[in-house]
C-alpha cells in the first residue's frame, strides 16, 4: 500500500510502497477516509518538535472504516467509521501519540519507550493499524455527505477537551488567542456551537480574522498589537480565555489574556507556546483565576463534539477542505504550512 514515511531522524516526509498492517492483539485496522495534516507538519518532520521514533509511518489520527479487528477488541466492529484519535495512556502520565510526537505528563519513560515500539506507526497511509484505545466510534458517519471534512473532528476535540476544564460554555464570554490558527479556529466554532455569549477571536491574521466574524454576530475579533496592555483591555473582560498559539517569541500575548480576565475566570493553555509565564500571586488570588492545561481529548469528548456535528449544530461547512493525495508530500506539507484559520488540509487515500 502507499504510506508517507520518515525513514531517519533527518529524513524528509516521503510515498512508499509499504506492506499492508497485519492484525496483532488489541489491535484495529482500519481504512483510512482522510486524514488532517497539522499546519505544523514539516516542524514535526524536520525535529522542530521534539523526536520521532524512526522509521515510522507518521500521521497522528484519521477518519477511518474498520476493516479488521483482534479477538479481544469489542467496542468497534468491521463497517464502523471511527476516529482514531492517536492517544494510548498507561496511565501515570505515559502517554504517547501514535504515529507523533508528543508524550505525556511523564515526559517519556521505559514504558512509553516500549509503547512506542510496538505502537509505531500513524496514519498518513491506505490502511493504519491502531491500538484499540484509539477508536472511537462515530455512530452514523457513514451516512455524513463529505467524510473527508470530518478529518477536522481531532482538532475540534483538543478544542473542546481544553475549553471544558472551564466549565460550561453558555452565556459566557469567551477569548481564543491564537484564533487564527487551526485550532484555535475550531475552538471559536466550537464556542459559538456549545452557546457561549460571545467569542473573541484574537490573532495576528487580518484575511483569517475577517473569515472568523462571518460565523455570526457572536464573533468579536482583535487584531494582535503586541503590547499587552492594549491587547488585554480589546480582548476583555472575558470569563474564559483558552490560548491556542504556537510557538511566540514572548509570552506577552498569553498574558494579554490573563490580564483580560474577569474575577473567577480562567486561562487554560491547549497551544504550543514555550515560555514560561509570570503569574503575579496576589493578583491571581484576589481575582479568584484558575489556570489550567489541557492536551489532547478524551472519548466522551469525541462524542460530544461529533453529537454537535452529525446534529448540524455544529456546520463543518464553514470550514475550507483542501484535499491532497499521496503523490506529493513536499507540496503538501507547503501547503498546510499556509494554511490558517478556518482552512485545513486533508489527506485523502
Ligand atoms: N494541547 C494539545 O492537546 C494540542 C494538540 C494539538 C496541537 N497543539 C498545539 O496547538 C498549537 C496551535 O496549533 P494549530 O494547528 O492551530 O497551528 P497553526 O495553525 O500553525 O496556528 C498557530 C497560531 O499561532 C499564532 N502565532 C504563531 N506565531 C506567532 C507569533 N510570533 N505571535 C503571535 N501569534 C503567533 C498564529 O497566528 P497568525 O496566524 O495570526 O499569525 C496562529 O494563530 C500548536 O503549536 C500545537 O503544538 C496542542
Amino acid at each position: 500500500m502507499r504510506a508517507w514515511t520518515v525513514a531517519s531522524q533527518d529524513d524528509d516526509l516521503r510515498l512508499s510502497e509499504v506492506p499492508e498492517p497485519s492484525l496483532q492483539g488489541g489491535g484495529v485496522v482500519v481504512e483510512v477516509l482522510a486524514a488532517h495534516l497539522p499546519a505544523y507538519t514539516k516542524a514535526v518532520v524536520t525535529g522542530g518538535r521534539g523526536g520521532l521514533l524512526t522509521p515510522l509511518i507518521l500521521g497522528p489520527s484519521c477518519i477511518g472504516r474498520v476493516t479488521d479487528v483482534a479477538p479481544d477488541v469489542f467496542h468497534v466492529a468491521p463497517g464502523d467509521v471511527v476516529l482514531d484519535t492517536a492517544l494510548l495512556n498507561a496511565g501515570d502520565g505515559d502517554e504517547i501519540l501514535v504515529g507523533w510526537v508528543g508524550l505525556g505528563g511523564s515526559g517519556g519513560s521505559e514504558r512509553t519507550d516500549r509503547m512506542r515500539e510496538v505502537w509505531r506507526d500513524g496514519a498518513f497511509a491506505e490502511k493504519a493499524l491502531c491500538a484499540k484505545e484509539t477508536m472511537v466510534k462515530l455512530p452514523d458517519a457513514e451516512n455524513y455527505p463529505d467524510p473527508a471534512r470530518l478529518a477536522f473532528l481531532p482538532w475540534l476535540c483538543v478544542a473542546a477537551a481544553g475549553l471544558r476544564t472551564a466549565g460550561p460554555l453558555a452565556g459566557r464570554d469567551v477569548a481564543v488567542i491564537g484564533a487564527t490558527g487551526q485550532m484555535g479556529g475550531a475552538a471559536v466554532m466550537l464556542a459559538l456551537a456549545e452557546g457561549a455569549a460571545t467569542v473573541t477571536a484574537v490573532g495576528r491574521n487580518k484575511v483569517a480574522l475577517d473569515r472568523l466574524a462571518e460565523l455570526g454576530p457572536r464573533v468579536r475579533t482583535h487584531q494582535l498589537t503586541g503590547d499587552r496592555t492594549t491587547d488585554a483591555t480589546a480582548i476583555g473582560p472575558v470569563d474564559i480565555a483558552l490560548d491556542t498559539l504556537g510557538a511566540t517569541p514572548t509570552a506577552d500575548a498569553t498574558m494579554a489574556a490573563y490580564d483580560s480576565l474577569r474575577v473567577r475566570g480562567t486561562l487554560v493553555l491547549v497551544g504550543g507556546v514555550r515560555q514560561d509565564l509570570t503569574i503575579p500571586y496576589s493578583d491571581f488570588m484576589h481575582r479568584r483565576l484558575t489556570l489550567r492545561g489541557s492536551w489532547m481529548s478524551d472519548d466522551e469528548t469525541v462524542t460530544r463534539v461529533w453529537n454537535l456535528v452529525r446534529s448540524g449544530v455544529l456546520d463543518l461547512s464553514a470550514v475550507e477542505l483542501l484535499k491532497v493525495g499521496f503523490d506529493d508530500p513536499e507540496s503538501a506539507l507547503d501547503l498546510a504550512e499556509r494554511t490558517s484559520g478556518l482552512s485545513f488540509v486533508a489527506l485523502v487515500p
